[in-house]
């Protein structure tokens, strides 16, 4: 488990960038029309990606700030260093770090560190899913009506609102109810502790669900695309649930697609 203790240690040092910023002038920019960066991305992001390399100089890493880097390895990390950066530079306590790790294209491990609660969601392959140190598992939901599901919208979404729109009504009139929170990789986790039975976004990428879907299938959930097919972090639509209503999830969506 080095890995995964590495992927713990240095989430919880970028957490600490998160903090220490989190009461002082977070030099907001925009990177598009509503897609935000502040220093606490780019030093948290620069504290992991310099310990990675340090450490690991044969492993590649692909970090949401910066890109693909380091050597063309079958080893890979994959990093959102500030998850829920609109909520951050608002001051909206719902954020995290996420730190993903790759081994011959199969996740192994992964951490997403929420510092505001000092909670963190760890993973390995194999070996359960942990809440701080107690083990997490999906909920027992059975039936979309009873469910509470989580989302989140694309930061294209202007351009896409029909179809987000569109889904976001299906859900809404099938289940208990729908929140959105602001974190990918914390909508992932409190499905895999059974705070939320499921959740759907469009237009992700890999840094924002490859830490939460470990520990979600860790955690006994499931994560698939909208048409029902295994989930791979490279892909962009997610649904991700608890397992027992993940066919009717499904459904819901196809409805929408295929009316
Ligand atoms: C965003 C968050 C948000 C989701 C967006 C993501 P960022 O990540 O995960 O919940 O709705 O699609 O891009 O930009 O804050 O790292
Ligand atoms: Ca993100
Ligand atoms: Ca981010």
């Amino acid at each position: 488990m080095e890995y995964l203790d590495v992927a713990a240690e240095l989430a919880h040092a970028a957490g600490d960038v998160l903090r220490h910023y989190a009461s002082r002038d977070k030099q907001v920019e925009f990177k598009g029309k509503s897609n935000l960066v502040t220093v606490a991305d780019r030093e948290s992001e620069a504290l992991i990606v310099r310990e990675i390399r340090r450490r690991y100089p044969a492993h590649s890493i692909l970090a949401e700030e910066s890109g693909i880097s380091g050597a063309a390895a079958d080893a890979c990390w994959i990093i959102d260093p500030l998850d829920g950066t609109t909520n951050y530079a608002h001051q909206f306590p719902v954020y995290s770090v996420s730190i993903g790790f790759e081994l011959h294209g199969i996740l192994e491990c992964g951490v997403v560190f929420d510092p505001v609660r000092d909670e963190t969601f760890r993973a390995a392959r194999g070996k359960g899913a942990w809440l701080n140190d107690q083990p997490i598992a999906v909920s027992c939901v059975g039936k979309l009506a009873e469910g509470l599901l989580l989302t989140g919208f694309p930061y294209d979404f202007r351009e896409r609102a029909d179809e987000a729109l569109a889904l976001f009504r299906a859900f809404l009139v099938r289940s208990q109810a729908v929140r959105r929170a602001g974190s990918a990789a914390l909508d992932l986790c409190y499905v895999a502790a059974g705070r939320s039975d499921g959740f759907w976004e469009l237009g992700l990428n890999p840094w924002d669900t490859a830490a939460g879907t470990i520990v979600l299938e860790e955690a006994g959930g499931r994560a698939s695309d909208f048409s029902g097919n295994d989930f791979t972090i490279r892909g962009t639509a997610i649904l991700a649930s608890n397992g027992l209503i993940h066919d009717e999830m499904l459904d819901a969506i196809e409805r929408v697609r295929q009316p």
